[in-house]
């Protein structure tokens, strides 16, 4: 018989939960106006609707509602706050500038600023160290006169290290540079308070906290210009032009809800089951090297290179048993350039395995995962 792959691929996605599609279901048939259609009892409702969800995540993130900008996931929103934000600047000072990320970022971040390069900005991209975190030092050592952005992730989406934002944001406050934040794999898994930490923009994904595929927010500080990248409309404070999906606003908020409102409890149950997967496997594997800082890291994932084998082979003989990964689902395959800033070679980089677990995920499910590997990477030894 047949059997389903067991899912260990968590910060690739995650499944809708049932109170999140209970919270949308109204909001698809009953109550589907235009919220922009402030003339009809239709439109107006959809409004109401929204204003409720907006109010309700400014209060469960303690921050104003008018800094709230929904987007279709964080890969607009972190396009809107880096494109955006470096384009108004250049125009006030009437030259682009300087910006600072790091090599490990998500392609949604490394690829706006790619762009931004070829409008004339130079950009730094830091190597972090070996355990895949940034110090403050090497930050510090960039900064020019004319630096007037930073970028760095709260988690990362490959190898799950945990990068000292809080630290970063004082830093750049000091000296007047705003500081970016691509929060889509750390919200909801780690406690994130934005307001005291003062991050300046900060881009959530619905998909990765059990809520739907479609939207994002962006969190903006309302004193850091932002030049929209799409007109028609003046949705957003006139920043995201476009009519908001109400169904999936509603859905989003309500991921929101539940992320913070349980995640003490996910993240103990997620940390624990991590941990015995990878004491498990390296009962049987001893030899394995991790990616990463395994202490600041995220509860739910795991990234390892397996020596001695081919990564294809390796991934091609686990398909039918794991759905896992050797990186970002953004990556279409290619070597893991999060791996590669690391040192990895590119032949390493895939013999790597990220396993990322969820709310669903089971003991058994662990001891199932661990079994497979190691029966795999023997037989590939051979
Ligand atoms: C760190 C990070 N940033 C951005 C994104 C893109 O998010 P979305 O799929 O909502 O556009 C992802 C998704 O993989 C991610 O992991």
């Amino acid at each position: 018989m047949k059997t389903t792959p067991l899912a260990f691929d968590y910060q690739s996605t995650t499944p809708c939960s049932e109170e999140v599609m209970k919270a949308m279901a109204p909001y698809w048939t009953e109550v589907w106006g235009n919220p922009s259609s402030k003339q009809n009892r239709l439109g107006l409702n959809a409004s109401a609707a929204i204003t409720v969800a907006r109010d309700k995540l400014a209060a469960l993130l303690d921050i104003s509602s008018q800094r709230l900008i929904f987007t279709s996931g964080a890969t607009e929103a972190n396009n809107l706050a880096l494109l955006g934000h470096a384009r108004a600047k250049a125009l006030e000072y009437g030259r682009p500038g300087h910006l600072i990320t790091i090599s490990t970022e998500h392609n949604s971040v490394i690829q706006p600023l790619r762009q931004l390069e070829k409008e004339g900005f130079r950009v730094t991209e830091l190597t972090p160290n070996s355990d895949g975190i940034i110090t403050l030092d090497s930050l510090m050592n960039v900064f020019s006169e004319d630096t007037f952005l930073v970028s760095v992730m709260v988690a990362n989406n490959e190898i799950g290290v945990l990068q000292p934002i809080s630290e970063i944001a004082s830093l750049c406050k000091s000296r007047g540079i705003t500081f970016h934040s691509d929060a889509a794999q750390g919200f909801g898994n780690v406690p994130i308070d934005f307001k005291k930490i003062g991050i300046d923009f900060a881009s959530i994904s619905g998909h990765k906290i059990y809520g739907p595929k479609g939207i994002g927010l962006l969190i903006v500080n309302e004193t850091c210009d932002v030049m929209p990248l799409q007109w028609g409309g003046n949705q957003e404070n006139g920043i995201r032009a476009g009519t908001l999906p109400v169904p999936l606003v509603i859905g989003f908020v309500k991921a929101a809800e539940l992320a913070i409102e349980h995640l003490d409890v996910h993240y103990k149950y997620l940390k624990d089951l991590r941990d015995q997967l990878w004491q498990g496997l390296n009962n049987e594997i001893p030899d394995l090297t991790i990616n990463g800082s395994l202490e600041r890291r995220l509860p739910n994932n795991l990234n390892f290179t397996v020596g001695g084998v081919i990564g294809s082979r390796l991934h091609k003989q686990l398909r039918p048993l794991l759905s896992c990964s050797s990186g970002s689902a953004c990556s279409n395959g290619s070597p893991s350039h999060v791996l590669i800033s690391l040192g990895r070679t590119t032949q390493q980089a895939e013999a790597s395995l990220r396993l990322s677990i969820g709310r669903s995920t089971t003991l058994s499910n662990i001891e199932i995962a661990v079994q497979a590997i190691s029966n795999v990477v023997v037989k590939l030894r051979g």
